[in-house]
């Protein structure tokens, strides 16, 4: 039985309980049969109990919810309140805590990192920089693991703020790279990246939250600008945007997804509320929502120092 339209349906009463939804033949399939919304019932007047009370009055008995950080946090605040609730981490920004990854991580490093490959043969062929902007609002896990798989010579990422020195580090490395004879380079950057004291947002209309709202995006344009600047050398960006959002998952996301629902399905029968999902080395274990909310899961910088050991 499935919740159409997640937290915007249970918010507005108007909810669709799709029974028997056939679930046949997707296993190979992005994105949710069930379709969800960006809306939280925090940012909601009244949210949480509109949740509560839509949830009473349809007569379920408990929730599976799907979602990141901010998913997280509202329902563990539901569940504060009474919702007899599950959760189960799925974010491409893999920045759940309490969990070594989220479900869509992998198919997005894959993503990132095939973008990669397939910009390295313009680097190589018109001697430039290359950027590749890759997601990554508070934690640059993709960027990481993207940048490592192709052997990326600077990974930037939220976790490491860029200033002065550390632009004219990266620029100095370009340079020298240059002066051996390598005539590209590849650089990875995470959306979220603090460049000179703060991340590059666009002011924007969020319709679906109805107001202005600041944007990420751009870091790669700005951070391209002062590479050439400062290097002269030839420097491009591509965004990788919605595409690294998207599409076919992976073989490891699809395992990860199904073992994922089956403990769910465990934990409801049990009765054990108020817990998520969650992978620690090759076990699948129930952990309590408390200590995933209002919380952020930053890149293990001990990754970040082996892909290091390859800049330049
Ligand atoms: O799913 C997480 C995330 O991909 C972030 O990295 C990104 O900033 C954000 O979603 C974009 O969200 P939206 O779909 O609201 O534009």
């Amino acid at each position: 039985m499935g919740i159409r339209d997640g937290w915007e349906g249970l918010l507005h009463g108007r909810t669709e309980v799709l029974d028997g939804v056939n679930t046949s033949g997707i296993i190979d399939r992005g994105g949710t049969i069930l379709g969800a919304s960006r809306t939280s019932p925090l940012e909601v007047k009244n949210g949480p109990q509109r949740v509560l009370d839509t949830f009473n009055e349809l007569g379920l008995q408990a929730l599976v919810v799907l979602g990141g950080e901010g998913t997280l946090t509202a329902t563990s605040k539901l569940f504060e309140m009474g919702l007899p609730v599950v959760a189960i981490p799925k974010t491409i920004d893999n920045d759940v805590e309490e969990t070594d990854y989220a479900i869509g991580f992998q198919t997005a490093v894959q993503i990132a990192t095939d973008a990669l490959d397939r910009l390295r043969s313009t680097a190589e062929s018109h001697h430039r920089v290359m950027i590749l902007e890759v997601m990554g609002r508070h934690a640059g896990w993709i960027a990481t693991y993207a940048g490592m798989c192709s052997g990326a010579d600077a990974i930037l990422i939220p976790e490491i703020p860029m200033d002065g020195e550390g632009i004219e580090r990266l620029c100095r490395m370009l340079k020298e790279r240059k002066g051996v004879g390598i005539n590209f380079s590849l650089v990875v950057v995470a959306e979220g990246t603090i460049l000179e004291g703060k991340p590059i947002t666009k002011p924007s209309f969020d319709a679906e939250r109805g107001g202005e709202s600041a944007r990420l995006g751009g870091v790669g344009q700005i951070l391209a600008g002062l590479i050439e600047r400062e290097t002269h050398l030839g420097t491009r960006v591509s965004s990788l945007g919605y595409i690294q959002r998207g599409g076919t998952p992976v073989a490891y996301d699809r395992m990860l997804a199904t073992a994922f629902g089956a403990k769910a399905m465990e934990l409801v029968k049990r009765g054990s509320y108020g817990q998520m999902t969650a992978l620690r080395g090759n076990r699948i274990i129930g952990v309590p929502l408390a200590k995933v909310a209002g919380r952020i899961k930053t890149v293990n910088l001990a990754m970040y120092r082996v892909a290091e050991k390859f800049f330049g």
